[in-house]
């Protein structure tokens, strides 16, 4: 087969993928069973995207995905990614974006909450979705929860303004309930192309949703907290989230020692 024909034969492939599955491809691994990577990750978001004929077409990103879903269309469908794929900075990134109707959570949200903190930051922290005050304000940990990160942060040293801080979903959930599947499915692939374009050195996962979502897994906190996994060769420290902190302070002490271990990390870091 010439270079071209495969080529071809890959960009159907994954646009049948991207038409079954969504956002994202299903890899058969040996060892870990069925586990899912992100297409936006890949090699082959270069296809897409490097693609003619997937060449943006409308500007109104979240519009035309919803017309593209109603009708199944596959190529508008991976024309509508590469819309906001092909941002080069986290401003572009948002204003692509932030008037997103993937999911339902759209029609009750008042601000969309991208994330906020350093575009260079080599830590980026990860909560599960915004609250009540976010929502309001359109900003990450802005609420009571936000208030206990900050102080969490400042007790080893980091502060707020030099990190970036983002959630798993971008828009609240009706009374703060978990956030659904399908929900987390249609908005992750927003959240790594915030990794991409930042490339952090460390990843600090804040409570559950978080941490099982970046590592496809459906762990305990005490099967996780206190050692030092990866999401894509990125280091990622996970602890309890901080509104559950609020809820139970006797876990504070496991999150600092969590929060001291990243510490310790990053200082072992910067010194290479
Ligand atoms: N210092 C930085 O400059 N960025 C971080 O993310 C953490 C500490
Ligand atoms: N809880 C979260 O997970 N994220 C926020 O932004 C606020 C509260």
């Amino acid at each position: 087969m010439n270079k071209s024909s495969l080529k071809d034969e890959i960009k159907k492939y994954l646009i049948q993928q991207v038409e079954v599955y969504g956002d994202i491809v299903l890899k058969n691994d040996q060892n870990f069973g069925k586990q899912k990577i992100s297409l936006i990750n890949s090699e082959v978001q270069k296809i897409l995207i490097n693609n003619e004929e997937n060449k943006i077409v409308n500007k109104n990103s979240s519009v035309i995905e919803n017309e593209s879903e109603k009708n199944g269309n596959v190529l508008d469908y991976s024309s509508i990614n590469s819309v906001w794929l092909e941002a080069e900075s986290l401003m572009l990134l948002n204003d692509k974006i932030c008037n997103c109707q993937r999911c339902s959570l759209a029609n009750s949200r008042d601000k969309f909450v991208f994330g906020s903190g350093n575009e260079n930051a080599d830590i980026v922290i990860i909560g599960e979705a915004p609250g009540a005050e976010e929502d309001k304000q359109g900003l990450p940990f802005v609420g009571a929860a936000g208030q206990l990160l900050t102080k969490i942060l400042e007790a080893v040293n980091f502060k707020r303004d030099e990190v970036y801080i983002c959630n798993i979903l971008k828009c609240r959930p009706p009374e703060n309930r978990t956030p659904e599947l399908s929900e987390v499915e249609k908005c992750e692939p927003y959240l790594i192309k915030q990794l991409n374009l930042i490339k952090p050195k460390f990843i600090l996962a804040l409570g559950l949703t978080a941490a099982n979502t970046l590592l496809k897994k459906k762990s305990k906190m005490m099967d996780l907290r206190g050692e030092v996994h990866y999401y894509n060769e990125i280091p990622l420290i996970i602890t309890y989230h901080p509104a559950a902190l609020l809820r139970n302070p006797s876990w504070k002490r496991a999150t600092w020692e969590d929060v001291q271990m990243l510490r310790n990390l990053y200082d072992e870091a910067i010194k290479n």
